[in-house]
């Protein structure tokens, strides 16, 4: 595996400082990723992503960093969450400092702050802040994906998203597979009141209640808006559909017996489905953090085979797969014309 050294990601920090981007490594996915204090430098992630710019920014700071530089009023609730999950895949949003631009923010008085624990983004994130002469430092980094497409988690994946930028305008970071592989779960905790949920993920309502005693609610319509929570995100290109174990046995054998279709299927069970012409099946893990681990990349290399339809098996309707579903119905979102 291939991972970067201590002198490409000081190559980095170059193109940060001079207000380029920088692909950054971390556990969930691959970011796109700029100085948070550079609007001019901001203004290039939203124009490679093609994302409306209104879109807030998460900011990811280095373990240890100084909080009080970006947010205001950390209550008890966020501190308890920093000290259980930082650095972990878990963003908080909390009240903004005045001190912080609004191109970052996207204009909310609200910062999303995430604390990756990937060894090449903690260093990178070290590093950056000791070139700074306050020693705070902050990446700016949705992730390295062009708008509504599917996130990456492999280096490779930020490479084809983004064939038109060069190293000096994009120098990617490697650091392997994300280990978590979708995005951060997304808390806010911006209000004293009770926190809320606002992208599931890896780190879930349990592990929360775990910390806090408390569930966090569900997002609702006075709840800050996250791209993210668009119901059509995270699609690829190739129309893409869910469908229950029946669904899938019924369609192989009704739709397309005698056709000339070209079809993937990914399941989590392959009996029965394998000798059928016209498909090609695949398997996907029945343990949920491994299958949200692989759902991208595999979602990615069937967008590129030139499938006419994908399909993914429905995953079991629990709590702990609620990131991946919520990911899955998003994609599928897509295509509901
Ligand atoms: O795992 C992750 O969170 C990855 C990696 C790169 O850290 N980043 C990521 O960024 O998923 P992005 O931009 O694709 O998704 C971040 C979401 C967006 O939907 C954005 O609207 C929301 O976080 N967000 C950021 N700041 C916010 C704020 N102040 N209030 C509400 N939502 C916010
Ligand atoms: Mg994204």
């Amino acid at each position: 595996m291939n991972i970067s050294s201590e002198n490409q990601i000081k190559l980095a920090v170059q193109n940060l400082l001079r207000g380029d981007l920088v692909a950054v490594p971390t556990e969930t996915v691959y970011g796109l990723g700029a100085d948070a204090e550079n609007p001019s430098a901001l203004e290039k992630i939203f124009i490679a992503k093609g994302r409306p710019n209104n879109h807030p920014l998460i900011v990811h700071i280095a373990k240890g960093a100084n909080l009080d530089y970006w947010a205001d009023n950390i209550n008890e609730n966020a501190q308890k969450l920093i000290d259980a999950f930082w650095p972990g895949p878990l963003t908080l949003i909390l009240q903004k400092s005045n001190r912080i631009n609004n191109v970052v923010t996207g204009g909310q008085n609200t910062i999303g702050i995430r604390c990756p624990s990937h060894p090449v983004a903690q260093k990178l994130l070290q590093d950056f802040a000791k070139s700074k002469p306050n020693g705070n430092a902050g990446i700016a980094a949705p992730s390295a994906n062009k708008f509504g497409h599917v996130s990456p988690t492999k280096a490779e994946h930020v490479r084809s998203e983004f064939p038109d930028l060069d190293e000096t305008k994009l120098y990617i970071l490697q650091g392997g597979a994300s280990q978590v592989g979708i995005e951060s779960t997304i808390i806010d905790v911006s209000q004293n009141d009770v926190p809320v949920l606002l992208r599931p993920g890896y780190i879930t309502s349990q592990d929360i209640f775990d910390v806090l005693g408390l569930y966090p609610l569900g997002a609702n319509k006075f709840s800050p808006q996250v791209s993210g929570s668009l119901k059509a995100h995270y699609a690829p290109r190739t129309t893409f559909t869910l469908f229950s174990t029946d669904e899938i046995i019924n369609y192989c054998k009704n739709e397309l017996s005698g056709s000339s279709k070209k079809v993937a299927i990914a399941v989590f069970n392959k009996n029965g489905l394998t000798d059928q012409t016209g498909i090609d099946v695949y398997k996907m893990s029945d343990n949920h953090n491994d299958y949200a681990k692989e759902m991208y990349s595999v979602l990615r290399d069937l967008d590129q085979k030139n499938y006419q339809k994908i399909i993914f098996e429905m995953p079991p309707q629990t709590s702990k797969w609620h990131a991946v579903n919520d990911r899955l119905n998003r994609a599928a979102a897509a295509f509901d014309v």
